[in-house]
């Protein structure tokens, strides 16, 4: 059916972001040293994203690590949701002072399916964070590139339900395609409060196999649309493993023992990543 008030351009970078078929996307995030400098897993990201890139659906990643960490042959093969903020490091305790680092014509260059903006609600740095993402959205929308907006965690806030709903919502209001935030209890209540916006919930720390798969398993039974998990992915010493039970969750709706079973059956190619 054809739909006169579709955003062709958004809807179609939205279908190469989230598969179309199913709903669902298990996107990749490999995008800390933009903060974090070499991290645990990332110390070879050439390696890293070569190793996993076969494996996700859509790859949030930076300019720099497109520039440099995707192998040439790998080029397009998968859609970039491309990370356009940042200027802020470790450091400094206060994360939340960043600003738009990549404009929208680089993005489109670079051929980005989407691009990541990261808002800080409730911190020092909140209205100049929202104002980057309305800016990114602005300037998206003139040429039909989604914006996903990550509700990104400072460390006073608790990442309950009432904060992170509110943190969503005010994403949504601004215009954001696509949301990024972190699983709570009663999650299916932060899904609902940002219908039909798609979520897609953050990994955070390295856990545990069982616990990111147990994560990654309720949100999307509490209605997200996927993941986009980072650490819990590339710091496992099974990360082919991991990413392989997380997309069997994700997409054909298995359980965690399942996803469990995926995971150790990949144990004896176990390749852990420097
Ligand atoms: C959260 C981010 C990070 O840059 C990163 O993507 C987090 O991934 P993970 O927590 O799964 O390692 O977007 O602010």
């Amino acid at each position: 059916m054809v739909n006169a008030y579709l955003d062709i351009g958004i809807q179609s970078r939205m279908n190469r972001i989230i598969n179309s078929k199913d709903n669902r996307v298990v996107m990749l995030a490999i995008d800390h040293p933009y903060f974090q400098g070499p991290t645990t897993g990332l110390r070879n990201m050439s390696n890293t994203i070569t190793t996993l890139l076969p494996y996700c659906d859509c790859l949030m990643t930076t300019r720099g690590a497109v520039r440099s960490n995707i192998a040439p042959e790998d080029v397009g093969s998968k859609p970039i949701m491309l990370r356009v903020t940042g200027g802020n490091s470790v450091l400094f305790d206060e994360l939340s002072d960043e600003k738009l680092t990549v404009t929208i014509k680089e993005a489109i260059r670079m051929d980005a399916a989407g691009v990541a903006v990261s808002v800080y609600i409730g911190s020092a740095n909140q209205q100049q964070t929202i104002i980057n993402l309305t800016e990114m959205i602005n300037h998206a929308d003139e040429y039909g590139i989604p914006v996903l907006a990550v509700t990104a965690v400072g460390k006073n806030m608790a990442r309950n339900l009432r904060y992170l709903s509110l943190a969503s919502r005010i994403c949504q209001d601004a215009g954001a395609r696509i949301i990024k935030t972190y699983y709570c209890e009663e999650f299916s209540k932060l899904v609902d409060a940002v219908a039909p916006t798609p979520v897609v919930v953050a990994g955070g720390k390295y856990s545990s196999p069982p616990d990111a798969l147990q994560m990654a398993y309720n949100s999307v039974q509490a209605g997200a649309v996927g993941v986009d998990f980072g650490r819990n992915i590339f710091q496992d010493d099974n990360p082919i493993g991991m990413i392989k039970g997380i997309c069997a969750i994700v997409h054909e709706n298995h359980t965690v023992k399942e996803a469990l079973d995926i995971y150790n059956a990949y144990l004896p190619d176990a390749c852990k990543l420097d």
